[in-house]
């Protein structure tokens, strides 16, 4: 599909997620034809740098985070082309602003202008005071906010606030990059367009639900903004959350932006609020520990950090309850961390067992995994006959459909399509002022149980898959984490 050309302004261009995530995105689609030579690029940041040093800084993040086969030279060399940099403090009204404005002189006023703001959160009410008394709002000018909306949701609403003075919702995008994997929106298609899942999606067919969101890095360079932060503002009140969104939410009753927030928007204000004996019940918050990996030393996290004492967490599991027809009783155990044993983002939908039986042992429950990353794909458990015995005796097996071999294609990185989902205005794909509020509002009272320490600290090793909490948690329940089931 070709676009029209576009500018596109990053605040925050000298951060981390501008050469390992956006530019190398742009650079996809650009490979694809989707973004015509006229189209521009224009870093901002602080720091005083040239057009060349900014364009040498991207071609280092192109080689290290493009795949090999797609670093043409020549294609490297005329999307640099596109880019250039002006060195501005977004915050500060008197900055370098006349540089940026002369930039779009000769623009016309229906230009599709989108201003991306990958700086820290609260900076982007004094961003935006400043885009509008510089005039470099037009009409249909897009912004784009990085998560995390606030710390709170008192800060959320502020920021919120101040955005909208100078934006319509609908030309805000608050991006949340889980929304663009792949796997994430195939869980849309995977339910309403397979009867036979709809069908059983509820509480008589499904037993609970697992979605895991498992790194193996630590917080790298990043631990300032994380020590800050913690795993329950950094990746459930956003990520996470939008995940069960996506399994939990009712058939909207069409795919335009609305109809499809509307519903997510009713999980955030059906999930069932925390009392405090639930905070202490049925929440984890864990913090890796050093170890020793292959004769390898990995630092603990407060060695990563510097310091000498944290009480952030680097992991958490919680058992969250959906309070509606379709999922009364049903628990949805969310669980994230840094340094845990392996790299896998999944949802498990684990069905009910038989209640009754004909065979020697009893069958196992059906289990629908859904692999966000790596692999994305889908397999779903099934009890079939054991070939080497008789037809009383069963054995599990499952049928596994790996998308990228099944379709013979790059699966796309998730940024790439939620730019150019801001390029064509289409906004489903990004989170509604109302939804960041909403769950907000559900993570705020788990906030202040821990602040008040009812569910204290504790420790696990890296490369472990977190505290020994999180698996009594599900055990107390009699479920289990999906890499600890047998077929
Ligand atoms: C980001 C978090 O939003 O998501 C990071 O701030 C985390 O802490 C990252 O590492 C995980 O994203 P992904 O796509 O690698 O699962």
């Amino acid at each position: 599909q070709a676009y029209a050309p576009f500018d596109i302004i990053i605040f925050g261009a000298t951060g981390d997620l501008t050469a390992r995530k956006l530019l190398p995105a742009l650079y996809y689609r650009y490979l694809d034809k989707q973004i015509p030579p006229q189209t521009r690029i224009i870093g901002t940041a602080r720091s005083p740098l040239t057009d060349d040093d900014f364009k040498k800084r991207i071609h280092d993040g192109l080689v290290e985070f493009v795949q090999e086969s797609y670093q043409d030279p020549e294609n490297i060399r005329n999307f640099l082309n596109l880019i250039s940099y002006v060195s501005l403090n977004g915050a500060e009204a008197d900055s370098n602003w006349p540089e940026l404005q002369a930039k779009f002189e000769h623009n016309k006023a229906n230009d599709i202008r989108i201003f991306y703001f990958a700086t820290a959160p609260r900076l982007y009410g004094d961003i935006c005071d400043n885009l509008a008394l510089k005039k470099l709002i037009t009409p249909t000018t897009r912004i784009i906010l990085e998560k995390p909306i606030g710390t709170s949701l008192k800060t959320a609403e502020e920021i919120n606030q101040r955005v909208g003075k100078h934006f319509p919702e609908n030309n805000i995008y608050r991006i949340d990059h889980y929304l663009g994997k792949e796997t994430v929106q195939n869980v849309i298609a995977l339910r309403f367009a397979n009867p036979v899942f709809e069908r059983l999606w509820n509480s008589d067919a499904i037993d609970y639900v697992q979605i895991t969101a498992a790194e193996t890095v630590g917080v790298g360079k990043r631990g300032g903004y994380y020590d800050g932060a913690g795993a329950l503002r950094d990746m459930v009140q956003n990520h996470l959350l939008q995940v069960l969104c996506m399994v939990a939410m009712d058939p909207p009753i069409s795919l335009n932006a609305d109809d499809l927030r509307n519903e997510k928007l009713k999980v955030l204000r059906s999930l069932k609020p925390m009392t405090e004996q639930d905070i202490k019940n049925n929440t984890v918050r864990g913090q890796y520990t050093s170890c020793v990996y292959k004769n390898e030393k990995i630092p603990g996290y407060l060695e990563d950090l510097g310091k000498d004492q944290s009480n952030t967490e680097t992991f958490i599991t919680l058992k969250a309850e959906i309070n509606t027809a379709r999922w009364g009783g049903v628990p949805f155990y969310l669980r994230t961390g840094k340094r845990l044993a392996k790299k896998v983002s999944e949802i498990i939908i684990q069905f009910k067992p038989s209640a009754w039986n004909l065979f020697a042992t009893p069958p196992k429950a059906n289990r629908l995994v859904i692999r966000i990353q790596p692999d994305e794909g889908v397999s779903l458990s099934l009890q079939i006959k054991d070939p080497q015995k008789t037809y009383t005796n069963l054995r599990s097996t499952s049928i596994n459909i790996e998308f990228p071999t099944a379709f013979h294609i790059r699966y796309p990185d998730s940024y790439e399509g939620l730019l150019m989902d801001v390029v064509k205005g289409d906004p489903i794909l990004f989170i509604r002022r109302d939804e960041v509020e909403a769950s907000w509002r559900w993570i705020e009272p788990i906030l202040d149980g821990w602040a008040k320490n009812l569910t204290p600290l504790t420790y696990y090793k890296a490369g472990s898959w977190g505290p020994q909490e999180a698996l009594d948690l599900l055990d107390r329940a009699n479920h289990v984490w999906h890499e600890n089931m047998t077929e």
